[in-house]
């Protein structure tokens, strides 16, 4: 599998003014495949929203790399599309307007920018609430809002901070799902942070574990579930309580035979 993004050695200091210095990111280095799904976990503070600033291009790296598709990342750039941990719409917008927004700084004509957002705020459930602007929506229904304006500009990469942290166990399900449908129709490479190690487990290929003080990664855990398998299934399988066991020992620095790489 070619990789998508590529982080070599990165490193990312924080220079205190005053107070000491802050080493949010330790020589970290990871490939992700083209069309595959990561996720990124671990304490609070160990620099995973960092790290997904700095593959967006939002902030640079203070020593080491990222490459997306071969291509040193000095910026944000068409290839990729965020969704920030808290939403970050613009209050004067409506949602339809802040999933438009993305298409308009890409120049896609009017018309099919309504089209357009009209589609993605289907496709998170939002079609009746395209008028209101973010202070009338819920929590979760503004996290949805900045899903849909990642998603429609259609970015080979797609990074997500806590996508579904603000969602209720319902509409969190769903959205997984939904995720995963989005994936295997269009092939995107993911790359996601979560706490929740059962959201990590059962969406990703993949599970880089991180560990604060300096931001590193402690180890990484291939999940292996069969992807052919609907999601409510797979969660009820063993394979997915077996490395969902896995992953909590390998982040409690409980070790097991042939699981650290
Ligand atoms: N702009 C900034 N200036 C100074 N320090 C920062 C800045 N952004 C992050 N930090 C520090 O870098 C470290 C990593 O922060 P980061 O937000 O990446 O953690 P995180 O893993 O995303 O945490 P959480 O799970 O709470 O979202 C923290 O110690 C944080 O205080
Ligand atoms: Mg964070």
């Amino acid at each position: 599998m070619s990789a998508a993004v590529t982080v070599s050695q990165v490193s990312k200091v924080f220079p205190g003014r005053r107070r000491p210095d802050v080493h949010a990111l330790d020589d970290v280095s990871f490939d992700v495949g083209a069309g595959e799904i990561v996720a990124l976990t671990g304490h609070s503070g160990c620099g995973k929203t960092t790290l997904l600033r700095i593959i967006m291009g939002l902030d640079t790296a203070t020593s080491g790399q990222v490459s997306a598709d071969g291509k040193v990342v000095t910026g944000c750039g068409n290839d990729r599309g965020i969704v920030f941990q808290h939403a970050e719409l613009l209050p004067w917008r409506t949602a339809r307007g802040n999933v438009e927004f993305g298409l308009e700084a890409r120049g896609v004509p009017r018309a099919s920018r309504r089209a357009v957002a009209e589609e993605y705020l289907a496709l998170v459930g939002l079609s009746d609430a395209a008028d209101r602007r973010p202070d009338e929506l819920s929590g979760g229904m503004r996290q949805r809002v900045g899903m849909a304006r990642a998603l429609a500009i259609d970015p080979a990469i797609l990074l997500m901070d806590e996508p579904f942290s603000a969602l209720d166990a319902q509409t969190r399900e769903s959205m997984q799902a939904e995720l995963l449908r989005i994936h295997a129709a269009t092939g995107k490479t993911i790359v996601f942070v979560t706490h929740d190690l059962d959201e990590a487990v059962l969406l990703a290929d993949r599970v880089i574990a991180m560990r604060p003080s300096p931001g590193r990664v402690q180890s990484i855990l291939d999940t292996g579930l069969d992807v052919s398998r609907p999601v409510a299934e797979r969660r009820g399988s063993t394979e997915f309580m077996e490395q969902r066991h896995r992953l909590y020992q390998l982040i409690h620095g409980i070790e097991i035979e042939g699981a650290l790489r």
